[in-house]
């Protein structure tokens, strides 16, 4: 009996001190800390492969126990005993605060189990998404999914505002491929500079803008003949275009690292060069809803928010590792941002400048969201699926199986 409420003392006693490092614990430091963890634990807490357990959500109380079992060698594991053996407990509690604080939420969870069997369906799709496939080397529609051929390596592509046709861009063969969308015919292959990658059309349709990363030129097509109408000389590795609403300006990305250049459409000619300094290579980019400010993805891991007006880097965000797309919502709420060496997607608030990470579960790539703003699509180049987020939620509806790495998303109406 006395013997049984001395342990019954005895573990309140624990209890209270336990409860009272939670209570210490700081959410915030722990985030800091937990970019240690990330790496097999990801930094929301949900493990990157099978054999790294998940922490999102898991109880206080528990993480600590573990993490001094590790630290004082009674559970043994070399990578977690040498782990903890650096952590305090004050480490030991903001780390636990943190994880315990992430959701374990269905989003998170379903994404990375959710198996890619989905169908692509009218109500996710509603207008015709068309995605390039690079190891296919060939156009995937969807909802339908049926599938065009096209050339060897096919990166970028762009819709025509009437929607008749697809251009894509085939740097291994330095020429985009247009297709007819009426029936995925091809209407022709044009020559262009070197390494083509981002296409884009101008607003009035007439023409379409090729970034030859190689050459350090613009190819200019007419899209009424189908054939070059001019070369525009720009800086080192233009790697994509964006188009004022107005059709007057086009921006292009300098990857080799001038910045952020101003096409006079008029006169087809490069007027001005803004430099972004803090990120490394301009990569893709696009505009807030008012055309004011731009963001502009490196192939690191930065997005940097430029005033157009003042020329000024007003942040610079840090998003997944590697290259990828980025989209600002029709509606101007979101800039979303994919990472081809990473597992998460980047949602920026183009208001608060704050950003939230979607686990996505393997490299993304593509990333373009429907003229209505709802479904968000991007391309995971290494699971040759498409997964479609419903930005209401900002939970993975659906997980579809495509071609081969597929790669760039054409939606009508999101140029
Ligand atoms: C190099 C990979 C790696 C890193 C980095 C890592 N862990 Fe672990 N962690 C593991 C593995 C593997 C296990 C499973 C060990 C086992 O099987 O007992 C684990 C288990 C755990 C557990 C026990 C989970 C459970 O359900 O029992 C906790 C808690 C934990 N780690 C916390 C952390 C924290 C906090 C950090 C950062 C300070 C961290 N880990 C860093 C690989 C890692």
């Amino acid at each position: 009996m006395k013997k049984n409420s001395f342990k019954l003392v005895f573990a309140s006693a624990a209890l209270l001190t336990l409860s009272h490092t939670l209570w210490a614990g700081n959410i915030t430091q722990g985030k800091t800390k937990a970019a240690a963890c990330a790496g097999c634990h990801g930094i929301n807490g949900i493990g990157l492969s099978e054999e790294f357990p998940n922490l999102a959500g898991q109880k206080p109380a528990y993480i600590i126990k573990q993490l001094t079992a590790f630290k004082n060698g009674s559970r043994k594991d070399p990578t977690m005993n040498a782990m903890a053996a650096t952590l305090s407990t004050e480490d030991m509690a903001d780390l636990a605060a943190y994880f315990s604080s992430l959701k374990t939420s269905t989003t998170q969870a379903s994404v990375t189990d959710k198996p890619k069997t989905d169908k692509a369906s009218h109500q996710e799709f509603p207008e015709n998404v068309y995605i390039s496939m690079k190891k296919s080397a060939t156009i995937e529609t969807f909802p339908q999914q049926q599938s065009w051929t096209g050339g060897p390596n096919m990166l970028y592509t762009a819709i025509t505002p009437n929607k008749k046709m697809l251009l894509s861009t085939s740097p291994s063969s330095n020429t985009v491929y247009v297709f007819n969308t009426q029936n995925g015919k091809q209407l022709a292959i044009i020559k262009t500079g070197k390494a083509p990658k981002g296409v884009k059309v101008s607003p009035d349709g007439k023409q379409a803008y090729i970034s030859n990363q190689g050459s350090a030129d613009i190819t200019v097509i007419n899209l009424r003949s189908l054939q070059v109408s001019n070369t525009i000389k720009v800086k080192k590795g233009p790697h994509n275009v964006r188009f004022t609403k107005d059709g007057k300006l086009a921006y292009v990305t300098l990857q080799g690292g001038d910045g952020l250049g101003i096409i006079d459409t008029q006169k087809q000619k490069l007027i001005r060069v803004i430099p972004v300094p803090g990120i490394t290579g301009p990569h893709n980019m696009d505009l807030s809803a008012d055309e004011k400010t731009a963001f502009v993805r490196d192939f690191v891991h930065h997005v940097a928010v430029v005033d157009l007006t003042t020329g000024k880097v007003n942040k610079i965000i840090t998003v997944g590792n590697g290259h990828g797309g980025i989209d600002v919502f029709p509606n101007g709420q979101y800039a979303a941002t994919a990472a081809i060496g990473d597992d998460y997607i980047s949602i920026i608030d183009t208001r608060t400048l704050e950003s939230r990470d979607i686990i996505i579960g393997t490299a993304s790539h593509g990333i373009r969201v429907s003229k209505n703003s709802q479904w968000l699509y991007v391309t995971l180049p290494k699971e040759n699926a498409i997964a479609v987020i419903n930005t209401r939620t900002m939970a993975v509806e659906a997980r579809i199986a495509s071609g081969k790495f597929p790669f760039w998303i054409a939606v009508p109406g999101n140029p």
